[in-house]
């Protein structure tokens, strides 16, 4: 991050921004640089535990790619950097390496997209004069095998080749590429397929020298006096995330292409790292990665392309434990080998997400502080009249018994029903609305297009200050006025 210094203060503005019915996922990369991988069976068999529904593989590995053929989970698959030059010099190799990848295992495991190498530009920059040439080689054999509607090809780069993205908005690529960039962008454009972006606000908070709170790395609403905005369109930056994919459209932008859309085909945090890497903590990890799912499956772009969901792959399902590099490196892993989680997560069922905004969900924020969780639920289920029968035991939503399950039913049974006068979303804190149905199984929320309580009016009389009292006063302050913003200075090295 080459912003030096950061003196302002700024607004909050709600952007009203709703997204369009285009829906949103989040899916996994599979790294196997595991010393005690499961076998691919059992991989897939906890892909589908855990309702995992799009994955990216690194290479093609012939047996993972068997074992996920008939499991409906849709699968990009990778050719490596080192196969990149050879692909991209004999058109033959890239029809052989497109027989032998992907056509062999079509229609039977969903592949519907090849990501040609990782991070060229930057990794092997003596191979990006013939990148592009090596994703016309790859489409032309796509096309060739009548399969090029389904499977499309991108190539996911770093953030690094943008010296400068922030802020978003005055964001270019770094000059020294640009005829492979136009190039690229113009093979996008062609081909009807994504820009693939690798983006890490934990390495934009870890070497941004503080000059960004980590609270905006981990999607942590912000204090009025800190929140980040572009000063030239005074867009209003929830997240690193966001400005990260917005700095990307810019740039995009800055060559004449308009309409490419972005996938993140990497993002994550470490939940464990070196003495010298306080940051890498299961406790930000799980922050990261429950706020980036309600994030994106909210359907909803970033602030410049509002209307542009942006699908995710996390970085990553397992630990790779045979990584080089610093102790971080080796601890980005969600699940254990044996499919339990190394905190609670929930990854289910991203794919129904349809972005009907007409449905707003009210639930716990999975880091939410458990004192305040546990006063939100005893308040939600008391004093706030939200029916907590279904989260009694023997119920159907009384499963999974946690804390922030439990609060996420009461808060929205209460919020469906009290929205309409004056009852907020917000319980100290630890709650938010998301588009994403929370329904599971036969545990419907209220306001589930399929819930039977979602006609319930509120129960019982009530004058508007009672039920909205306690939530509301705490939302006000936070998201009902307009401050007036001045921008003091920016300053860029
Ligand atoms: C594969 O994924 C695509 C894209 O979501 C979907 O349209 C198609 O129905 C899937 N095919 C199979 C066989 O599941
Ligand atoms: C742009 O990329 C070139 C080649 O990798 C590098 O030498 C240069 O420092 C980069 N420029 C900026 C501003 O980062
Ligand atoms: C790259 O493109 C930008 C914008 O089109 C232009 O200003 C710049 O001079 C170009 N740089 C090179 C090295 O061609
Ligand atoms: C790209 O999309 C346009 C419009 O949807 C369509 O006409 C065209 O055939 C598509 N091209 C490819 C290569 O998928
Ligand atoms: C799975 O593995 C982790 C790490 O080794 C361990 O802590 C956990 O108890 C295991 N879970 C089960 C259900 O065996
Ligand atoms: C979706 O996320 C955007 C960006 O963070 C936010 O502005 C918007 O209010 C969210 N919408 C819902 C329904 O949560
Ligand atoms: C997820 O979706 C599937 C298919 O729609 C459904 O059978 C399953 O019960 C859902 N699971 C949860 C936890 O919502
Ligand atoms: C969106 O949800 C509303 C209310 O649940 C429903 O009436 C409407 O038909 C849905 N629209 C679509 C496009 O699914
Ligand atoms: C909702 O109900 C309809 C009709 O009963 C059914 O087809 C659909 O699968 C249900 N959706 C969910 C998410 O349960």
């Amino acid at each position: 991050m080459m912003l030096k210094r950061w003196l302002g203060s700024v607004l909050l503005l709600l952007l009203g921004i709703f997204a369009n019915a285009l829906g949103a996922f989040v899916g996994i990369n599979i790294g196997t640089d595991v010393s005690n991988l499961p076998s691919e069976i059992d991989i897939v068999a906890i892909l589908k535990a855990h309702q995992i529904t799009h994955v990216r593989l690194y290479d093609a590995n012939a047996r993972l790619l068997k074992a996920l053929s008939n499991s409906r989970i849709e699968v990009m698959v990778g050719v490596t950097n080192e196969e990149v030059l050879g692909i991209g010099e004999s058109p033959s190799a890239a029809a052989a390496w497109i027989n032998k990848n992907v056509a062999a295992y079509m229609p039977s495991t969903n592949i519907t997209a090849v990501a040609v190498g990782s991070e060229v530009l930057t990794t092997i920059p003596h191979a990006a004069s013939v990148l592009v040439s090596a994703m016309n080689n790859l489409h032309k054999a796509l096309v060739a095998t009548n399969l090029n509607f389904q499977v499309k090809v991108s190539t996911p780069q770093s953030m690094d080749i943008i010296p400068r993205p922030f802020p978003p908005s005055t964001s270019t690529f770094n000059s020294s590429w640009n005829s492979t960039i136009y190039q690229l962008l113009q093979f996008l454009k062609n081909t009807n397929s994504s820009y693939m972006l690798n983006a890490y606000p934990y390495y934009g908070y870890t070497k941004g020298d503080g000059i960004f709170p980590i609270d905006y790395a981990l999607f942590h609403p912000l204090p009025s006096v800190k929140q980040i905005v572009d000063p030239n369109t005074l867009f209003h930056y929830n997240s690193m995330f966001d400005a990260m994919v917005d700095a990307n459209y810019y740039s995009i932008d800055a060559f004449g292409f308009s309409g490419i859309p972005i996938v993140v085909t990497e993002t994550g945090w470490p939940w464990f790292g070196g003495s010298n890497e306080p940051d890498a903590s299961i406790e930000n990890a799980k922050s990261f990665n429950n706020n980036l799912i309600r994030r994106v499956l909210n359907a909803s772009g970033p602030p410049s392309k509002p209307t542009f969901p942006i699908n995710t792959y996390i970085y990553e399902l397992f630990n790779e434990d045979k990584r080089p590099g610093p102790v971080s490196e080796k601890n980005w892993g969600v699940l254990f080998t044996n499919g339990s989680a190394v905190y609670p997560l929930s990854l289910g069922n991203s794919s129904q997400i349809t972005g009907n905004t007409s449905a707003v969900f009210c639930v716990a924020k999975a880091d939410a502080d458990s004192d305040k969780l546990q006063d939100g639920l005893n308040w939600a289920c008391g004093q706030g009249q939200a029916n907590c029968a279904a989260i009694q035991q023997g119920q159907p939503c009384y499963l999974p018994n946690n804390l922030v399950s439990h609060a996420s039913y009461a808060y929205n049974d209460y919020y469906q029903k009290m929205q309409s006068v004056g009852g907020t979303c917000d319980f100290d804190g630890t709650a938010m609305t998301t588009a994403a149905d929370p329904s599971h199984g036969t545990c419907r929320f209220a306001g589930s297009s399929n819930s039977s309580t979602s006609e319930l009016s509120p129960r019982s009389a009530l004058t508007p200050e009672s039920p909205g009292a306690w939530s509301t006063s705490l939302q006000v302050s936070r998201l009902q006025f307009v401050i007036p913003a001045t921008i003091l200075a920016l300053m860029f090295s």
